[in-house]
């Protein structure tokens, strides 16, 4: 049996919260552990990125026009992440901004990830049957498989310019 939608994308949350978590009791000097857990942050946002970009907001926006301001915010939301990924995709983790800015990584995905479970998916779940979140989690599966897992840098990058000038 396909997965929920909203099922598929709480867990992927769940495994990235617990990626800010291990991040943030690494400690001051644990440069080399925190390196690896950006370098993981970066492919779970990539690819939970992409399947909501591509596949969850664009039928949701079909599906339920009345919650497209949401998805709007939502796409915005993506876009701060993005850059901030970019950026520290391209920065090494003894750099002087690296911890700092994967804070306010942190800080910014944590408060889009709590909008999304506690007011955007009880919505989705009301106006979308048990069906229609099945086969949306069957696509998001099927996207997984091609995204992205790093920010390679000019689509990346364009996408994020994109967003800024469209
Ligand atoms: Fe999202
Ligand atoms: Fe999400």
């Amino acid at each position: 049996m396909p997965t929920d939608a909203i099922v598929l994308l709480k867990n992927d949350h769940k495994e990235i919260l617990k990626t800010f978590k291990q991040f943030e009791k690494a400690g001051e000097n644990a440069v080399k552990l925190k390196g690896q857990l950006v370098d993981k942050m970066i492919e779970l946002l990539n690819v939970h990125t992409y399947i909501e970009n591509e596949v969850m907001y664009p039928r949701v926006r079909e599906l339920l026009p009345e919650l497209e301001d949401d998805v709007l915010e939502s796409y915005e939301e993506h876009h701060v992440a993005d850059v901030l990924v970019i950026e520290l995709a391209a920065m090494k983790p003894d750099a002087e901004r690296f911890d700092a800015k994967t804070t306010v990584l942190i800080e910014n995905v944590r408060h889009h990830i709590e909008e999304e479970e506690q007011e955007w998916f009880p919505k989705v779940r009301a106006g979308l049957g048990r069906k229609q979140l099945q086969e949306l989690g069957a696509a998001m599966e099927e996207a997984k498989k091609k995204a992205p897992t790093r920010p390679s840098q000019p689509s990346a990058l364009k996408k994020a310019v994109d967003a800024v000038i469209s």
